[in-house]
């Protein structure tokens, strides 16, 4: 088969973790016989500096044409004052929206090797494995109107948050069917008690539900949500919530099952998948090979298994490295308590995947 991708590298931390991915990717193709072509792109900050444009038309345009699109990270503080449609984000945002990538699939796992590494206790994190399904292209990040307006000292901003029903419904379904190949257990998380957009969500995603009578839906503000995935994290399988609620409870669960560090995503539901770890730029570690590049490699593996339906390659992904974490090998990321075993660090570039 042929694996034609665009690799957006990005800023921070993205370029170093993305060539990790590429290796992986290369070595996949090389064992299974396919055919891997890659073309990079830039985006986010890289773009700005060097086509004056986070999302430059021609990135766009390779990314379309693609079988699959692989992503870095966008941003870091070098742009911070810039106006808000020329920050790296937006970049990003406009590409999430141009794929029409609704669905963002972000696993929580926690491996085995790891269950030392989470500030929870090893037994509270033992067993978790989270699906968070977050809304990718609606809510506040894309609601009209939106404005900082008056001056200095007595300005007012405005967002708006913003959801229909056939944006809901779509994303329900995405969410329940996904539950049918796990515990068949959905969580939906919202702000029913004070927001009108959750209200909404809360009704659609009940009707919906009532087509999947296999599949067991419980609500959950997101308060709630917030300290139960912290108190009980074993006790969630998929967690379906709106973008913003999403942007948030992801990486709270990064931080539950060891490290940001490990979470791969995949947006799909549109014309070309996008995968990109969950983790930002990290600008204060980039460029001295100490990123853990184990969420740009998942993303790779789901990659591999959403828009080219190879499951066995996507699964032999993962299993390398749960056995690359269950040898000892660590990036700094993944700190163990002093009680534990001795750590083997490394720098992923010495990883053996
Ligand atoms: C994420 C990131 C992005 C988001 C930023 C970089 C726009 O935090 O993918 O979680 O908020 O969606
Ligand atoms: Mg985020």
């Amino acid at each position: 088969m042929l694996l034609n991708l665009t690799a957006l590298p990005g800023d921070g931390v993205g370029p170093e973790v993305t060539d990790e991915a590429v290796r992986v990717l290369e070595t996949i193709a090389d064992v299974f016989g396919h055919q891997l072509s890659v073309t990079r792109k830039p985006i986010g900050g890289a773009a700005l500096i060097s086509a004056k444009d986070p999302l430059p038309a021609d990135t766009l345009q390779s990314c379309l044409a693609s079988g699959a699109v692989l992503l870095g990270a966008v941003g870091g503080p070098s742009f911070d004052n810039f106006p808000s449609h020329l920050r790296p984000e937006s970049g990003l945002l406009r590409l999430r929206r141009e794929l029409g990538v609704f669905a963002n699939l972000r696993p929580a796992l926690c491996f085995a090797a790891l269950e030392d590494c989470s500030p929870l206790r090893a037994e509270v994190v033992r067993g978790t494995d989270v699906l968070i399904v977050r809304e990718l292209l609606g809510g506040i990040y894309f609601g009209e109107p939106r404005s900082t307006q008056g001056i200095p000292g007595n300005r007012v901003a405005i967002d708006t948050m913003r959801y229909g029903e056939a944006e809901i419904e779509r994303i329900a379904r995405v969410a329940f069917e996904l539950a049918r190949s796990r515990r068949r257990k959905v969580t939906s998380v919202d702000k029913a008690n004070v927001l009108d957009c959750s209200r909404l969500w809360r009704e659609v995603v009940t009707q919906v539900g009532h087509q999947y009578s296999d599949v067991k839906l419980g609500h959950m503000y997101v308060d709630s949500a917030a300290m139960a995935l912290v108190a009980r994290p074993v006790d969630f399988d998929v967690v379906l919530t709106e973008n913003m609620f999403g942007d948030i409870l992801s990486d709270q669960a990064g931080a539950v099952v060891g490290s940001l560090g490990m979470l791969g995503s995949a947006s799909i539901g549109g014309a070309v998948g996008l995968y990109e770890p969950v983790h930002g730029s990290a600008p204060d570690i980039a460029g001295q090979g100490i990123a853990n590049p184990l969420g740009a490699i998942l993303s790779a593996a789901m990659l591999l298994r959403y828009s080219f339906k190879l499951e066995t390659e996507a699964a032999c992904v993962e299993s390398a490295v749960a056995a690359v974490l269950a040898s000892g090998s660590r990036t700094k990321d993944l700190g163990r308590s002093i009680w534990g075993p001795p750590i083997r660090w490394c720098s992923p570039k010495a990883g053996a995947l």
